[in-house]
């Protein structure tokens, strides 16, 4: 394993620890609201102090991009951070929820952990040297029928600019597939694409930290990823398509009649 990839793990499971403690006592966990139906807890604060506490000891000069304490120092490199994705599922003691560490170099992503800290299912990937699950090679699926495609999405539930489009094309996915699954942890959901477990995904609105571990494990996993163009400007729009690469352009034909200029500026 690659010396970064190894730090990067070291930090998922430090946080992945903090939040299997929390997990024992889920009533007792404080809640605040950042925004409407925007949850973070102290579980998510501590978890990602301890992540950068990890990483900054390893490299102090790195750049931070974390959902809970922002953007920091200015360097070639940066990680990008969700100390905990699928929070809401986490406050219900709902076991879908993970912790998304990558790296990016000159805004190349080169490294990925996703740590399912509830099954012990440890995701990496290094950019060139495929992508991993505990340690054993994963690749995405080979299915090519959209009618037998399991597909993975979240739904808005905090923006509703997009409803409509959003709409449009859930009715198209629940018509075209096999089933469409809304675990509740976009970095997760990635990750499982990645292991062959969905066929593929799409969500709006989401932010780096959820999409750049998953995105690194899904194109090492054989997979594509892209925006709702098919284009790779994901991280910047906050919508994305990943997939085995026959379901993904399946999934952008799907969603081509419903987009509008918002949507993929
Ligand atoms: C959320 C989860 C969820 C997705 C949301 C994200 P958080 O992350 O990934 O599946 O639908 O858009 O914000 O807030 O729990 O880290
Ligand atoms: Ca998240
Ligand atoms: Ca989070």
């Amino acid at each position: 394993m690659h010396p970064t990839l190894n730090i990067a793990v070291k930090a998922a499971r430090r946080a992945g620890g903090i939040i299997n403690r929390a997990s024992r006592d889920v009533e007792q966990i404080k809640v605040s609201a950042k925004r409407d139906k925007d949850f973070v807890t102290e579980v998510d604060k501590a978890a990602e102090a301890a992540i950068i506490e990890v990483l900054k000891e390893a490299y102090p000069d790195h750049a931070i991009l974390a959902e809970e304490s922002g953007a920091s120092g200015d360097s070639e490199f940066v990680w990008i951070i969700d100390p905990l994705d699928g929070t809401t599922n986490f406050i219900h003691g709902f076991p879908q929820y993970a912790i998304s560490i990558a790296q990016q170099h000159k805004g190349v992503l080169q490294h990925a952990v996703i740590y399912d800290p509830n099954r012990n299912e440890l995701f990496t990937a290094s950019k060139g040297a495929g992508a991993f699950l505990n340690e054993r090679r994963i690749r995405v699926t080979k299915r090519a029928k959209m009618g037998e495609a399991l597909i993975g999405t979240g739904f808005p539930f905090r923006y509703f600019e997009h409803v409509d489009a959003y709409l449009g094309i859930f009715r198209d996915m629940m018509h075209k597939t096999a089933g469409v699954r809304r675990p509740g942890a976009a970095a997760l959901d990635l990750a499982w694409v990645a292991a062959g477990r969905i066929d593929g995904f799409w969500e709006l609105g989401l932010s780096p930290w959820d999409m750049a571990a998953g995105a690194l494990l899904i194109t090492e996993a054989g997979g594509l990823v892209g925006d709702l163009a098919g284009e790779q400007n994901y991280l910047d729009t906050g919508n994305i398509v990943g997939g085995n690469p026959k379901v993904f352009a399946q999934l952008l034909q799907i969603i081509a009649p419903h987009l509008n200029a918002k949507l993929t500026a």
